[in-house]
Formats: structure tokens, sequence, C-alpha cells
């Protein structure tokens, strides 16, 4: 018996990395999965790799395509009935300086990681209150806290869901609704691969400071251990990484010189 048997999660960006990771981890702890992404023969093998494949459905969706989420909503709620948790973590990074970036990939950023995952969340909210209870976990990012070069929109996009979290979480405690901002350092991922470059291809290369980071399934068992203890926000990262969350927070200026001369991939 687990802290999550039997409990419904809808994971978003289920396909690939830290989604993928996160949907076998929580299957092994025996919880019921809803799997979301635009791809539905990716969700298929990551439903293969679960434990209870039976327990696992499918709900593909594009987050871009953030005005007709309710359908989608109403799909995921059906699959077992209700929906305990859902993780927001479906988004896609940036690889550009601000002068090289067409508006077109500023506002695609945008669409894809701030409004397609409150879209979601807003349509599941009336569920969550009708049950009394509800959680949403958000992967925002290291860079949900501080900027870096290269990371523009992106950054943007990650800040404005710790403002617009942080917000329903007040606005919704006393309906029993939390939430859990998750923000990573590098994860070996393909993040770096699927990063929109200025013109809004993607990048189609592993930085060496992703392929460096977090193995997905150790931090899945991280990520699964904030979610269990109900974290409101917690910082999965090397410790360079967190240290810069800090030195931003209590020494903004400091931070300042120091990540001018860092160099970010
Ligand atoms: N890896 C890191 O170093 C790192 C660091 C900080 C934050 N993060 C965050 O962690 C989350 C997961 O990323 P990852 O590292 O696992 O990267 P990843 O391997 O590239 O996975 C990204 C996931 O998001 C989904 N996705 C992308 N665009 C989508 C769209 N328009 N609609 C629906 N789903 C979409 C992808 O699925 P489809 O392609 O099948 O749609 C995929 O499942 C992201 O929010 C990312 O910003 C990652």
């Amino acid at each position: 018996m687990s802290g999550f048997s039997d409990k419904i999660i809808w994971i978003t960006g289920a396909s690939s990395g830290i989604g993928k990771a996160l949907a076998i981890a929580l299957s092994n702890q025996n919880a019921k999965l809803i799997l979301s992404s635009r791809k539905n023969q990716e969700l298929a093998l990551v439903k293969k790799l679960c434990k209870n494949p039976n327990d696992v459905k499918i709900v593909t969706l594009d987050l871009e395509d953030y005005t007709n989420l309710q359908p989608k909503v109403d799909q995921a709620i059906a699959a077992f009935g209700k929906i305990d948790i859902l993780v927001n973590n479906g988004g896609v990074s940036q690889r550009s300086f601000v002068k090289d970036t067409l508006i077109s990939v500023d506002k695609r950023i945008m669409d894809i990681n701030y409004l397609g995952t409150i879209a979601l969340s807003k349509a599941l909210l009336p569920h969550f209150i009708k049950n009394e209870k509800g959680h949403f976990v958000v992967t925002t990012s290291i860079v949900g806290k501080i900027g870096t070069p290269l990371r523009s929109s992106y950054a943007a996009s990650k800040h404005a869901l710790h403002g617009f979290f942080d917000s329903l979480r007040t606005e919704h405690y006393l309906d029993n609704i939390m939430v859990t901002l998750v923000c990573p350092g590098f994860v070996n991922t393909n993040v770096s691969k699927n990063a929109l470059t200025g013109n809004g291809t993607p990048q189609q290369k592993m930085d060496t400071a992703t392929a460096n980071g977090i193995a997905p399934d150790r931090f899945a068992k991280l990520m699964a251990k904030a979610i269990l203890n109900k974290k409101e926000e917690v910082y999965i990262a090397g410790a360079k990484e967190k240290l810069g969350v800090y030195v931003k927070r209590f020494y903004p200026k400091l931070f300042s010189k120091m990540i001018r001369k860092l160099s970010v991939t």
C-alpha cells in the first residue's frame, strides 16, 4: 500500500522525459493514470512500460490549442470517473537570444507553457471544487525563479505559472485544493533537443548541461515524494542551480553579476 494507491493522476507531457519517468514511478505505486501529450504512439509505449497497463488511459491533446481543452478534460474525467491530481508537466524550452527570436516564437512558448497549462487547469477546477479536494502539480523550472541567457520567453512562461498558481492556491485553500510547484534544474531528457530556436525550429541538439543533468527516473522519485508530501514549492536541481535561486532572492545584484559570467547552454 502506498500513498498513491488507487489515486487517479493525470499527467501531461507523459510521452517523454520527466512525464514518462513519473508515469512509470507512480504506476509502480499503484496509481491509476491518464497520460497526455500530442503523440498517441509514444504514449502507448509509456502505457506498456507501466506496472498495470489496464489502469492507464490515454488522452491526446495539444496544449497550444488552449481554447479547445474542455472536451479533453471531460474525456479525462470520464476515463476513471474522477481525477485526484493533475500534473501539468508538458512544455517546450527555448535556445535563442531575445534579439534573434521571432515574436511568433515568444507567443508559441507562452501559448504552450502558460496558456495551455492554465486553460487545462481552469477547465478541471470545477471538478476539484465539486469533489471538495484536488491537487494541481506544475512542472515549472529553476528558470521560473531566475532569468538566464537564451531562455527569455521560456523563463517568462515559467515565472507566469508561479504567479498564477500561487494566486489559485490562495483562492482555493478552503476548497481543499492544493498546488505543488516543482522547479527542475537540468534533467537528462530531450528538452534541449526539442527547445525552440529563434525561428521556431527545434534545436535538435543535446546540450552538455542537460546531458549531465539528473537522471529522469531519479528526478521522478523525488518529484513523487514532493507530491505525496504536498509541498508548495520544491527545487529538484544541482547545488549550483539551487544556489542561484537563493542568491537571486537575497542578493539580487550579486546574482546579476554571477549570471553574466556564466555560460548557459
Ligand atoms: N529537462 C530539464 O532540464 C528541464 C528543466 C526545467 C524544466 N523542465 C520542464 O519539464 C517539463 C517536461 O520536460 P522534459 O524535460 O521531460 O522534456 P521532453 O522530453 O522534451 O518532454 C516534453 C513533454 O511535453 C510534451 N509537449 C510538448 N509540447 C506539447 C504540446 N504543445 N502539447 C502537449 N504536450 C506537449 C511532449 O510531448 P509530445 O511531443 O508528445 O506532445 C513531451 O511529453 C517541461 O515543462 C519542461 O519545461 C525540464
